[in-house]
């Protein structure tokens, strides 16, 4: 595992390079992506490299993380709309080269098992983007989560919910439930970047990275993968 700290600021700029380089050398990579406030500016960094002319994602495709299930794509919390924000509508990527799992699926374990599918399909997730919620979930893969799960259908703990309130107008509007990559699937990604800022994830980065390997920290698995490179700012450093 490499780590890197710095200001969030040389993370964000070094993280989106890391991508930049990763479709340079192969241009039909395929990348997992994730949400969340932490790679809005890494987020950002690629568009302004795309256009600088630095990058094409003509030929990439994307799966993310997750999306929150029984909203649609086009409530302004969802998932997808989050990405087409923050990425997707600035870049040359194709609208049918995108994929989150659908929150409105009729049959939402059978969304999952398809995704899954075609993750494998698409020759699987050559690098992966994460984020770390406060109880060290990843996706949306709570405390508890088995690491050999897959794709599947998730309950939403109280403190998810509430950390992720800030973006609806109320708790009550957080959904109860998503659709997430499981732990396993996460972990046959070929590279994983793990991105953490803020005095507010100092501890659970050292849970993660330097405490036992336990599906009560979902992030510990993160210490078993081959390639995994973090990037945290000073605060998020500071109980290392
Ligand atoms: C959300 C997402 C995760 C994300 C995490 C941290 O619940 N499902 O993918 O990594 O929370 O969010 P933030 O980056 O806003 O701290």
């Amino acid at each position: 595992m490499n780590i890197f700290i710095g200001s969030k600021e040389e993370c964000d700029l070094k993280g989106a390079q890391e991508i930049v380089n990763q479709i340079k050398n192969k241009p039909n990579t395929v990348l997992g992506l994730a949400t969340g406030s932490t790679p809005i500016d890494m987020y950002g960094n690629l568009i302004k490299k795309y256009k600088a002319g630095e990058v094409s994602f003509a030929k990439v495709k994307t799966f993310n993380l997750d999306e929150y299930l029984g909203i649609s794509r086009d409530h302004p919390c969802s998932y997808y709309n989050f990405m087409q924000e923050n990425l997707f509508k600035h870049i040359d990527i194709p609208q049918d080269s995108v994929h989150l799992p659908n929150g409105e699926a009729a049959d939402p374990e059978e969304e999952c098992k398809n995704y899954e599918k075609l993750i494998e399909g698409s020759g699987g997730i050559d690098l992966q983007v994460l984020g770390i919620g406060h109880n060290g979930h990843i996706g949306f893969n709570e405390p508890g989560t088995p690491f050999g799960s897959v794709t599947q259908v998730v309950d939403l703990t109280e403190s998810t919910i509430n950390a992720n309130s800030r973006f609806f107008d109320s708790p009550d509007q957080v959904p109860r439930q998503a659709l997430s990559m499981g732990i396993k699937t996460i972990m046959q990604a070929r590279r994983i970047l793990l991105f953490a800022y803020g005095a507010d994830k100092a501890e659970i980065i050292k849970e993660a990275l330097k405490g036992p390997v336990t599906p009560e920290v979902p992030a510990s698995v993160l210490q078993l993968h081959p390639d995994v490179s973090v990037f945290l700012d000073h605060e998020a450093a500071s109980r290392l």
